[in-house]
């Protein structure tokens, strides 16, 4: 199956210093491929790489299998979704949502059967004619993705589309997001510095530090089998502890949840904790270090007090030091 989007040893630079380094992936139609790390990492540069909306210093682009690193962004056929939605104040929901179907002098008939599907999908119907400013957060968002689903182009991209939402919103919109990808067959490339986000709707997820790729895979592969401390430290909410045990070189990488109190060869302090309802999440003290700890009971802990603490093998991650 030929990939829908290949990228080779893709390069960018900014006034001499490298933004992003040795970039190769490859994206499979239909997949939902989330773009994640932290502001600053090289999301959006890499983005408008793909978009055509700048050119690589060095590398190639392949979107089915074509090499489209010379071509302009509009001979691309894609189509884009950004944090500010780019709408035309002065048109209509409707005029909004066919603008690039004008453009590109589709019938009449089509323009308005695609409208009319993609009015239907994302419940807009009953605001095609108003303008932009008579619209919630949330229904501009909606027009944004309209208009990326009418284009029909099979590749999008999407920067940082639900960053302006409120938090009840952007959790309708990501399960919303994902079933209109699913429900067209996008093949979606989606920046996020949000974690959940990735988490949530990607089908695999590229980890981005520094302008390079950290880890690619799924996101239970980014989960539970980290392959640096970087990755460990980014993904998981609090995220892996890291620990040190005397005499031993590089870390031992362990989640929250996967700790055991009361048992094991372990003796740490308990520093604190903190009620989540569904469960606590306690701070200890191991050989100098603190880390986190996801306990579930109900009784109360004893602060200031030693205990014994321990994990299962198997769930521990290994890694020789610190930037491996
Ligand atoms: N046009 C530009 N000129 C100079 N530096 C830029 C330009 N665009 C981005 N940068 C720099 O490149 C780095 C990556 O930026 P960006 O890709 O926007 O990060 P992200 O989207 O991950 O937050 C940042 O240090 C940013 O300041
Ligand atoms: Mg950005």
């Amino acid at each position: 199956m030929t990939a829908a989007l290949t990228l080779e040893g893709l390069a960018q630079q900014f006034d001499g210093q490298p933004v992003l380094r040795g970039i190769d992936l490859a994206v499979a139609p239909g997949e939902f491929v989330a773009l994640l790390g932290a502001s600053g990492c090289g999301k959006t540069t890499l983005l408008r790489l793909i978009a055509g909306l700048d050119r690589p210093q060095a590398g190639r682009i392949c979107i089915d299998g074509q090499d489209v690193t010379a071509l302009e962004p509009a001979q691309r056929r894609l189509s884009m979704v950004f944090q500010s939605y780019a709408l035309f104040p002065h048109l209509s929901v409707a005029e909004n949502i066919v603008f690039g179907l004008k453009a590109r002098r589709l019938p009449r008939d089509e323009q308005a059967r695609r409208l009319d599907h993609a009015a239907a999908l994302l419940g807009l119907a009953p605001l095609l004619a108003r303008k932009p400013g008579q619209l919630s957060g949330g229904q501009r968002q909606r027009v944004a993705l309209a208009r990326a689903a009418v284009s029909q182009h099979p590749l999008c991209l999407m920067d940082e589309p639900l960053s302006n939402l409120d938090a009840q919103l952007r959790a309708e919109m990501r399960v919303e997001l994902r079933r209109l990808q699913q429900a067209l067959g996008l093949t979606l490339v989606y920046v996020t510095h949000d974690q959940v986000e990735a988490m949530g709707m990607a089908d695999r997820i590229v980890l981005l530090h520094q302008g390079r790729i950290a880890q690619v895979g799924t996101p239970i592969e980014l989960y539970e089998r980290p392959v640096s401390p970087v990755v460990a430290r980014f993904i998981g909410q609090p995220p892996m502890n890291l620990i040190r045990l005397p005499g031993e070189d590089g870390l031992r990488g362990i989640r929250p949840e996967h700790i055991t109190l009361g048992q094991g060869p372990h003796t740490a302090v308990l520093e604190s904790a903190e009620y989540h309802g569904a469960d606590r999440l306690l701070s200890l003290r191991l050989h100098g270090q603190v880390i986190k700890v996801r306990h579930a009971g109900r009784e109360a802990l004893p602060l200031g007090q030693p205990m014994s603490l321990g994990w299962p093998a198997e769930r521990e991650c290994r890694f020789p030091s610190e930037d491996a």
